[in-house]
């Protein structure tokens, strides 16, 4: 490709639709930008999570409501939502199952730290759905991954966790690494961070089973935290046969694996774990899984149950240091049983396959059609289109497949066009 386009777009021509569609959007929404002018202030950098300075829109629209798969705003514009939160509403918006569980569960207390019936309900839901696992619930993906790292460590003895370049579990201080001329480094861009996080964790790109065991074979490695697929950067897939030496080094370097499928939950009924036939030792799950309703679930397999006995009766007495305070909360029952029982069902699976699978085709068919260098990428529901050549093969592939101008050009006038797509 040419110095003089990016992914194939002349610069001149990409500036002209970037200021085309930023004004047509700004003209369109003067009650949000006056509003956000009246009261946005109160907000550290205008925004209530610094997240939302992300979005490339001249200004943010303000949400009025948002039920299915659409959002409204408050100049009037409904919005096929295919970014759904960033996968928190990957059911739909307010499911009416979770909206109805919420409603009789307000009645009933919002928090007690005490388990009610439908947590056991939930459980044997969970087990159902993801396999005979030893739960535990939290608030976030972030907080589930931070509580498995912590088991991991004290059940293996061993401080450092494995991840893959350019992958991303959340706000996990232990992980926010990356690799830097094949060296494991604090992720550039943290703000406040003053540990030296390569004590802790070791990044090797994704599908490099040889950087694994290497990184594996020295002993100190706790466990390997990975997506099934990278969904964080552009999708990466992994390659045939990456899951199962994965396994099988773990095993052979007595290290665990912990699955994270906040993401990839959209693989079908039970994650890609279920889908693919994976047995990771560890299995996080959050942001969709109790229909928006702030919850993530956690699990080990029986044998690092035991092994979570023994390290728990041997420790102190004191804070073991997992846990927060509105975990495990009657509200996050309600809305996990409603979510799994009547929400995340075969049924709603195959109706989101068949979507995604013709929005994925019709994309494809595009791209051919002009000839463009870009490739789309598919994981079950989930479709993403990368404004680069693919396959991509791992993190540094997907960082530099990155294109920010021409991908900020195109959300703006895709939202004018009445369809939101994640940043
Ligand atoms: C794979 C994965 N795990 C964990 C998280 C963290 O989720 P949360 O921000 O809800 O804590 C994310 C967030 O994007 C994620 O993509």
């Amino acid at each position: 490709m040419s110095d003089a386009l990016f992914a194939g777009i002349r610069p001149e021509r990409l500036e002209k639709l970037r200021a085309r569609e930023a004004k047509r959007f700004a003209a369109g929404r003067p009650k949000a930008k006056a509003a956000l002018a009246d009261g946005a202030d109160v907000f550290l950098d205008g925004v209530p999570l610094h997240w939302m300075k992300d979005w490339p829109m001249p200004h943010l629209p303000l949400i009025s409501k948002a039920k299915g798969a659409r959002i409204t705003d408050i100049d009037g514009y409904e919005i096929d939502d295919f970014c759904l939160g960033d996968t928190g509403s990957m059911f739909g918006h307010s499911p009416p199952p979770v909206a109805k569980a919420i409603k009789a569960q307000a009645g009933r207390g919002l928090t007690y730290m005490l388990p009610s019936e439908d947590a056991l309900e939930a459980g044997r839901l969970l087990s159902d759905r993801f396999g005979a696992l030893r739960w535990q619930i939290a608030t976030t993906a972030t907080d589930a991954n931070r509580f498995a790292i912590r088991v991991a460590r004290a059940v293996t003895g061993r401080p450092k966790i494995l991840v893959f370049n350019g992958s991303y579990h959340g706000t996990v201080d232990d992980v926010m690494v990356e690799l830097v001329d094949g060296v494991t480094c604090n992720r550039q861009g943290l703000l406040g961070q003053v540990a030296d996080l390569s004590q802790g964790a070791v990044c090797v790109e994704f599908n490099d089973l040889a950087g694994v065991e290497a990184a594996l074979a020295k002993g100190d490695v706790a466990a390997i935290l990975t997506e099934p697929v990278m969904t964080n950067s552009c999708m990466v897939l992994p390659v045939a046969g990456f899951h199962d030496g994965l396994r099988s080094l773990s095993r052979r370097y007595g290290a665990l694996l912990i699955i994270d499928e906040t993401h990839t939950i959209s693989s079908g009924l039970g994650g890609y774990t279920a889908v693919h036939s994976l047995s990771p030792d560890m299995f996080v799950v959050g942001k969709c899984v109790a229909g928006g309703m702030p919850t993530a679930v956690w699990g080990m397999t029986e044998a690092v149950a035991e092994r979570y006995a023994v390290a728990n009766a041997e420790r102190a007495p004191g804070h073991s240091g997992m846990g927060t305070t509105l975990s495990a909360n009657p509200m996050q029952f309600a809305c996990l049983k409603a979510n799994l029982a009547e929400v995340m069902t075969a049924k709603a699976y195959a109706h989101m396959e068949k979507l995604a699978e013709r929005l994925s085709a019709g994309l494809a068919q595009v791209i051919d059609r002009v000839a463009a260098p870009w490739h789309v990428v598919r994981v079950g529901a989930r479709v993403e289109f990368i404004c680069a050549p693919g396959p991509l093969h791992n993190g540094s592939d997907a960082a530099h497949a990155h294109q920010p101008a021409v991908e900020a050009a195109l959300h703006v006038a895709l939202l004018n066009r009445g369809c939101l797509i994640a940043t």
